[in-house]
């Protein structure tokens, strides 16, 4: 391990670079994926002596590139994760008092922030895959250009404040395809490197005509490469966790039906809900006479490096989240499948020529690829940004007069406005308030941090904390399997509760609990396999579940309250915090929106969708054929008119 650390393309550089970063307060770092940027760097730091006695931490934008990184940082340093290299991601962490290089997310460090605002723990803040232009990171980049001018203006202009007795803090940017001149013009003129890296020739192929069914087209190019081309690792960039799953169920299918003599394949998903102990296969060569065929989303453009890739087959798609602002404050979610733009096209072909020549197969033509966007908007410009604007008011900043990269636009800035000050969180003049502040002590978007800190006033912290972990997961509770859609819903009706989806999620946390605590791992998962129910989405409520029980100990709230069979304070409580999803009936049985102008159809997954209560609330819309509100209850008109905000203004 050591010889191919010292074999990186970055390890050329080394001693430059550690002078460089000694030299400068902020450094930006360019560099081909793969070149041992994220890896080395912070180990550099630390055998250098730059970092002092402080933290250096890494942000990612992905909680499995975090986690993963850390693991391959900890083997190299051969220590375990925790111990020197640690990391921490949302509902996970993994560090000690010796922990100095600590890979997180920038959500987390942003997170860090609210509670010690110069982040005084840290020497060195490294901003990794910064091209990528997340919310969080654009967030935590103006913070610390702030944070510089505090702890690192000369010692007595410092004056007596708490930067005075802090180190300065080294903050280095750094990327596979950055816009490197705006990141320096940030930071008032910020040197930037560049790391020679070692890309082999990638001879691109596109298609003649379109393929809609991208899916099917990319196991057809995969079967064809297996059949007709030497030895090499596939890694097939797909848009999301449902195409990866199905392309992975239909690649084992048609294995078991090709001739004998047909080499066999190792198939690895890769996504950012996979759970840690499936990670490590991608990174494991395949046994011998095997080939891996990697099915991923577009982490593995440049956040991970997986060795041995022969061969990329792009379908040219992805996941983009957007946002949808309205003035009234009930705007909305949307993750839509969509072409990705000229520079992912150029990094995941990029993939095929790490360690030798390669081929990357595009499964879009020439023409389509012309007419893709040179590169992605940044999230600021397309997200809600509720969550961020209550950080921001609790270090006392507002999104308007930040000096962001690029400037959020004025309609989200009102939807989020608005939202807070529904929520309580803000009051009419904009003025964080102690909801507020509580609100954002706990992990959670603004909805259900709500209803949480409702759940002390209406003593059921107990029954919503097993609620909002359950709808914190990654993945979802219940499975739509088609095979059998007859079998899985009269499972589901065991547990289905008359109020809706949430009491039902109850429910079926409450038989859980029994479960796990009769049974071994094994009998939980068989019971949840006879119930239609995702194990993997169970387990992890369980572990987010005890992370906000101890932020509710932090913040003396007695997680142990419980309202006991008597249910509707837990409904209360998800009013508060949904407010501006609940919707009334029509005569014509449709739902219109209380806050906005919408008219809503009950999502046929849900346990109401042939009821007709006069009042919902929802999780969230989807859109298909309809608006669909997805995740609802049925609740009492006054359980709305109660809502403080509301009952103000005598609505
Ligand atoms: O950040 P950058 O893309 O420049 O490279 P890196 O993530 O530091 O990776 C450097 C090398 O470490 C790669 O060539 C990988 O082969 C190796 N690596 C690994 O084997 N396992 C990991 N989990 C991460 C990196
Ligand atoms: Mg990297």
């Amino acid at each position: 391990m050591q010889a191919q650390r010292a074999a990186l393309p970055i390890a050329t550089g080394k001693d430059a670079l550690i002078e460089a970063i000694r030299e400068n307060d902020v450094s930006i770092l360019v560099g081909e994926t793969g070149s041992g940027k994220t890896t080395q760097v912070p180990q550099y730091l630390l055998e250098s002596g730059i970092a002092g006695k402080g933290m250096i931490a890494v942000t990612q934008p992905r909680k499995v590139a975090a986690t993963s990184l850390a693991a391959r940082v900890a083997a190299e340093q051969n220590v375990s994760v925790g111990s020197l290299v640690g990391y921490s991601v949302r509902f996970d962490e993994a560090s000690s008092d010796e922990t100095r290089i600590k890979y997180v997310t920038d959500g987390m460090l942003v997170r860090e922030l609210l509670g010690d605002p110069l982040l005084s723990r840290y020497s060195v803040v490294i901003v990794d895959e910064a091209h990528e232009r997340t919310l969080r990171t654009d967030l935590l980049v103006t913070n610390l250009k702030k944070i510089q001018r505090k702890r690192n203006a000369p010692s007595d202009a410092k004056g007596k404040g708490a930067a005075a007795k802090l180190n300065p803090l080294k903050v280095i940017v750094m990327s596979a395809t950055l816009d490197a001149e705006k990141f320096s013009r940030f930071f008032d003129g910020a040197q930037i490197m560049y790391v020679k890296g070692r890309q082999h020739p990638v001879k691109i192929y596109h298609t003649a005509v379109g393929q809609p069914d991208y899916v099917d087209a990319a196991m057809r190019t995969f079967w064809q490469i297996h059949t007709d081309q030497p030895p090499g690792d596939v890694l097939i960039f797909l848009p999301g966790q449902e195409d990866i799953e199905g392309l992975e169920r239909s690649l084992q299918l048609y294995m078991d039906r090709l001739p004998k003599e047909t080499p066999s394949i190792v198939v690895c998903p890769m996504y950012a809900a996979l759970p840690p102990g499936q990670q490590a296969a991608i990174f494991k060569p395949a046994p011998p006479g095997f080939r891996k065929c990697i099915l991923a989303t577009n982490i593995a453009e440049t956040s991970i490096t997986i060795p041995g890739i022969k061969y990329v087959i792009d379908t040219g798609k992805c996941k983009e989240k957007r946002y949808i602002a309205r003035d009234t404050g009930t705007g909305f979610d949307t993750l839509l499948t969509r072409d990705i733009t000229k520079s992912s096209a150029a990094q995941r072909a990029g993939r095929a020529g790490r360690e030798g020549p390669g081929h990357c197969f595009r499964l879009y033509t020439e023409e389509a690829f012309d007419a893709m966007e040179a590169s992605a908007e940044p999230e600021i410009r397309r997200c809600s940004l509720t969550s961020s604007m209550l950080q921001l008011r609790c270090l006392n900043q507002d999104l308007e007069d930040v000096d962001f990269m690029d400037k959020p636009d004025r309609e989200a800035i009102g939807a989020a406005l608005k939202t807070l000050y529904l929520l309580g969180a803000l009051d009419n003049k904009r003025n964080l308030t102690k909801l507020g502040r509580d609100m954002a002590a706990f992990p959670l978007e603004p909805p259900l941090a709500r209803a949480v800190v409702a759940s002390r006033e209406f003593g059921c912290t107990l029954e919503v904390l097993d609620v909002v972990a359950v709808l914190s997961a990654s993945s979802k509770l219940f499975f739509d399997s088609t095979d059998e859609r007859e079998a899985a819903a009269d499972a589901r009706r065991k547990f289905r509760h008359r109020s809706g989806d949430h009491l039902t999620v109850l429910n079926v946390v409450r038989a859980y609990q029994e479960i796990a605590a009769a049974e071994k791992k094994s009998g939980r998962k068989e019971w949840c396999r006879k119930q239609f129910l995702n194990e993997r989405c169970l387990a992890e409520a369980m572990d987010i579940r005890n992370q906000l029980r101890e932020v509710c100990e932090r913040m003396q709230i007695d997680w142990k309250a419980s309202c006991g069979e008597d249910e509707q304070p837990v409904l209360k409580c998800l009013v508060r915090g949904l407010v501006q999803h609940a919707a009334y009936l029509q005569p014509d049985g449709s739902y219109k929106q209380l806050m906005g102008p919408s008219i809503v159809k009950i999502h046929p997954s849900s346990s109401l969708c042939d009821k007709k209560a006069p009042v919902i609330i929802y999780d969230e819309l989807v859109y298909t054929t309809h608006i669909y509100g997805r995740g609802v209850s049925a609740v009492l008109r006054s359980y709305i008119a109660d809502v403080p905000v509301l009952n103000v203004k005598g609505a």
